[in-house]
């Protein structure tokens, strides 16, 4: 169930994306974080305890939003913009 439910700019162009593998849509003008929290529950999991984590600060400052991305990087999702065609991965595993 996604932890976020679009209210407003349901007019917007869709902007096509994948996460982990699953093919999705945001809206335009949506952050990586909105747009895949209007998918999924939680954006990653916690390096320490394995919990579930959405980011903290929403504004580019905490690095509690980082999501991987197909060519081997990382973006924090809260200030990176989505664009069509990003094939993105969460971390669904906490690292050991
Ligand atoms: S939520 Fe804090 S840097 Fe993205």
């Amino acid at each position: 169930m996604a932890l976020l439910k679009r209210l407003s700019r349901h007019e917007l162009p869709l902007v096509p994306f994948t996460l982990n593998g699953e093919a999705c849509s945001g809206r335009a003008g949506d952050t990586v974080l909105t747009a895949i929290l209007t998918q999924s529950d939680r954006l990653r999991l916690s390096d320490f305890s394995g919990d579930p984590r959405a980011g903290f600060c929403q504004m580019g400052a905490c690095q509690d939003c980082w999501v991987l991305t197909s060519d081997g990087g990382r973006v924090r999702a809260c200030s990176t913009a989505l664009k069509p065609e990003m094939s993105l991965r969460t971390i669904t595993e906490p690292r050991s």
